[in-house]
């Protein structure tokens, strides 16, 4: 898939007209500083249309971006963020269950983003077995994998298949910008 033109939308906080207009929608999701908004960055190419941060917690509503005037990808904020304001944390919650199980959002793929060195924490597996409660199309990327030495990467993968079960797991470097095409070929899949 080739991206044209992507362009910000909103950021949106609940319920509205945007969010919920039909348009079919690519979300990302995972703990906070694992590389959503980076992730986003790399598959249309800018450098910050996704603003990214080195302090966990940067994306704080769902900002939507347009792409190729066809269908929308979608940076959520971070889960499992221990700093966070207890408030702001379950505001967060609150509005992350809204998006995928109360909307009328049109889901098409939600690419469950995690750290390839940490492989899938507690909050990774509750989310990822919520997912497939509802019957979601999930695809998980194992990023960072620039911070894996090659030995060590090829255990984790596997560790990391075994835990996502029937789940397609693409291994994957916003830094490096390594396992985009792939990425790109999955979402070319579901618009
Ligand atoms: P929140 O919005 O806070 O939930 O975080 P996020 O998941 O959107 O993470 P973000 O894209 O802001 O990246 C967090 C930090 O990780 C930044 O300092 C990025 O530069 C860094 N980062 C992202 N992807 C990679 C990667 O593939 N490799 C390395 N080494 N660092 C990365
Ligand atoms: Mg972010």
């Amino acid at each position: 898939m080739i991206i044209k033109s992507a362009k910000f939308v909103k950021g949106s906080v609940g319920s509205d007209s945007v969010i919920e207009d039909g348009t079919p929608q690519v979300a990302f999701i995972g703990r906070s500083n694992v590389g959503k908004s980076s992730v986003i960055n790399t598959l249309v190419n800018q450098k910050d249309l996704a603003r990214t941060s080195s302090t966990p917690g940067r994306t704080q509503e769902i900002n939507i971006f347009l792409i190729n005037k066809a269908f929308y990808l979608v940076d959520l904020p971070g889960y499992g963020f221990a700093k966070m304001p207890k408030e702001k944390k379950e505001w967060i919650e609150k509005m992350t269950d809204w998006y995928f199980f109360r909307s009328d959002c049109d889901h098409r793929l939600i690419v469950l983003i995690i750290d390839a060195k940490v492989g899938l924490t507690k909050d990774d597996l509750e989310i990822l077995y919520q997912f497939s409660e509802y019957k979601k199309n999930v695809l998980i990327v194992a990023n960072k994998i620039d911070k894996v030495n090659k030995t060590e990467l090829a255990k984790q993968l596997e560790k990391i298949k075994f835990d996502v079960g029937e789940y397609k797991v693409i291994p994957y470097s916003a830094e490096k910008k390594s396992g985009v095409g792939e990425l790109l070929y999955e979402i070319s899949l579901v618009i």
